[in-house]
């Protein structure tokens, strides 16, 4: 079944359910906020102080970081302006009795263009079902060449931060944005204090454990990943959630980040994808 539902306030979103899985995607910002297996807890993270709102992000699920993974680029807001605009449903379909596929498009618009001048269309699909698979798919329909960096950037909900071990990213460089400082390690990743790595090089599936499951990330079009945990001070900061949150959760992102960005030519395109499967 898919159904376009909304808050008393108006927010809409999708909920998507087959014999299988069920999922929640909100049309603003292409966010998936609910991604559950019959019989399995959600795998996505989400406040429950999130604001289900115009104009704010949703904190947790999977917010899509667009045309800007951070925030290098000071004309644009932090991540983008994708996670606070609305999308278009272009396309629902059943597949099959246990998956699922749902297509949400943005285009430019003046405000974007106020923004960033550039004529595109973002395509982001869903497929729901024994795994979640997110696209985000970018078309160049401008006369002009043009740069982007984006992530998915995925709240894991996990049974504590401090059972968290993340594989996949051993040896590989990274930017400990904290520091300001390169570098790399032979183990696997374990979290004891804010975390805010961006990892390149990245070729290999990352593999998130925990107590009591574990989860792999297979990406696409991506050779850059973000391992993000804010902790206690920061986290405390942050809106739409609560100071102890951090606990959790765990950010992996799969993105084309810092040295990954993309150059797309007019009427081409890129594509970034993940299958989530626990
Ligand atoms: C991560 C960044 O991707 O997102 C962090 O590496 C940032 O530096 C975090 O704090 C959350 O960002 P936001 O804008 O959703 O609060």
């Amino acid at each position: 079944m898919i159904q376009v539902k909304s808050f008393e306030n108006g927010f809409k979103y999708i909920e998507v359910t087959n014999d299988i899985a069920s999922a929640k995607i909100a049309l603003q910002g292409a966010h998936i906020y609910e991604y559950k297996c019959k019989g399995k807890d959600d795998i996505l993270w989400l406040s429950e102080t999130s604001s289900f709102e115009d104009g704010t992000a949703i904190r947790g699920g999977i917010p899509i970081c667009w045309p800007r993974f951070g925030s290098l680029d000071e004309s644009l807001p932090a991540h983008g302006f994708s996670r606070t605009s609305k999308f278009e449903l272009l396309g629902a379909q059943e597949i099959s009795r246990t998956l699922t596929e749902v297509t949400l498009l943005l285009k430019d618009t003046k405000e974007s263009r106020a923004l960033w001048d550039v004529a595109f269309e973002l395509e982001v699909i869903f497929r729901v079902g024994e795994t979640l698979k997110v696209e985000m798919k970018t078309i160049n329909r401008d006369k002009k060449e043009f740069m982007i960096t984006q992530a998915l950037h995925t709240y894991f909900s996990v049974s504590s931060i401090a059972d968290v071990k993340i594989f996949g990213l051993e040896e590989k460089p990274f930017l400990d944005t904290l520091k300001d400082e390169e570098s790399s390690e032979k183990k696997e990743i374990s979290i004891d204090a804010e975390c805010d790595r961006v990892y390149q090089d990245v070729d290999r599936d990352i593999v998130l454990k925990d107590k009591n499951r574990t989860i792999i990330l297979k990406a696409e079009g991506s050779s850059s990943a973000i391992v993000w945990n804010p902790w206690i001070e920061k986290g405390s900061r942050m809106s739409g959630m609560r100071a102890d949150a951090y606990r959790e959760f765990v950010c992996i992102e799969t993105a084309n980040a810092f040295n990954d960005f993309r150059l797309i030519k007019p009427q081409e395109s890129h594509t970034l994808s993940v299958i989530l499967s626990s």
